[in-house]
């Protein structure tokens, strides 16, 4: 019989590529809003809001992917980063409330996190230990981690995913950044030095897969790469692959703030996170340097 795992956010990129690289080896079943995409044989509807879980979604599972979550890049209102909130935090305490009511006790709980524990503003490298951010980001990442961490009291071992940049071709970010230096202009947003820490998706599903079979991953984790890169770099490796002679325009970070407003500040951050920990449990990349999939 093969283990049944749970993911929620049936329509999530990340979701999407932990079922393409673990549904041969397990069962996998999917919580989604999205009234459509329930079939109510793997894929089961749930409710935040209204408390409400199907619960057939949680019968005899083994694992539980948590993985939902409104975007962070959508508009910073306060109905906003209430939702933020609630589909994260809630999600999670909901679950665990199911979990505990119907007797269930998955063996690993494992969820999406990020880097932004640290807080927008953090300088230099961050590694797991290092406290906690004071802006309301850091707060949420803290409270959503809490919430992951309720499944330890049901002997599960919980490990929370302190996620940097998601890349890979498909996701918009790369795709509107390939575009634009194709019709010859690279784009830089804010300072041309800014470093930022990514990750390709297919190490996180291989994280995750890891965290699945080896009890030796528990607690939390900097999911990145070693080499980071600068803006400078990013675009100057897109020129190179699609067109050398684009221009490389700057867009300055007072006109970040008036198009995006208090959400400039993911764009602009400008810290690295240690990956001691991943490389103490061996982990290894399919992705190391960022011209490798682009
Ligand atoms: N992308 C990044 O760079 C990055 C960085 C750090 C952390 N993370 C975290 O990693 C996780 C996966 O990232 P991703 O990029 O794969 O996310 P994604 O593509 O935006 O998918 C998240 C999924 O969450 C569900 N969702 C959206 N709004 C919801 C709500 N109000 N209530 C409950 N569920 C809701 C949706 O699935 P349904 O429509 O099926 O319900 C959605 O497809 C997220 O929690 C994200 O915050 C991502």
């Amino acid at each position: 019989m093969k283990e049944i795992i749970l993911i929620t956010g049936a329509r999530g990129n990340l979701a999407n590529v932990v079922k393409d690289r673990l549904s041969k080896k397990y069962t996998i079943r999917f919580l989604t809003t999205n009234k459509k995409l329930v079939n109510n044989n793997n894929v089961f509807y749930w409710n935040i809001d209204d408390g409400y879980i199907n619960c057939k979604a949680l019968e005899n599972c083994n694992h539980i992917i948590h993985l939902a979550g409104y975007p962070i890049i959508n508009r910073w209102t306060k109905k906003n980063k209430k939702i933020m909130f609630t589909s994260r935090v809630n999600s999670s305490e909901l679950i665990f409330e199911k979990c505990k009511e119907n007797n269930i006790k998955p063996k690993t709980f494992i969820s999406a996190s990020a880097i932004g524990y640290y807080g927008l503003n953090s300088k230099g490298i961050k590694s797991e230990n290092d406290n906690k951010g004071k802006d309301w980001v850091a707060d949420l990442v803290n409270s959503w981690e809490k919430s992951a961490n309720n499944f330890n009291s049901i002997g599960c071992r919980v490990v929370n995913m302190r996620i940097s940049l998601l890349i890979s071709k498909k996701i918009a970010f790369l795709k509107y950044n390939i575009l634009s230096v194709k019709f010859g202009i690279g784009m830089i947003t804010g300072f041309k030095n800014r470093i930022f820490s990514w990750i390709h998706v297919d190490d996180v599903a291989k994280f995750i897969q890891n965290s699945i079979e080896q009890n030796i991953y528990s607690g939390v984790y900097n999911l990145a790469t070693e080499n980071n890169i600068t803006e400078l770099e990013f675009i100057n490796i897109l020129r190179k692959k699609y067109c050398s002679f684009a221009f490389i325009i700057s867009v300055p970070n007072s006109l970040l703030r008036i198009i995006l407003g208090e959400r400039s500040k993911i764009i602009n951050t400008n810290f690295s996170v240690s990956v001691k920990k991943l490389k103490e449990n061996n982990f290894e990349w399919t992705y190391k340097k960022f011209d490798k999939f682009i």
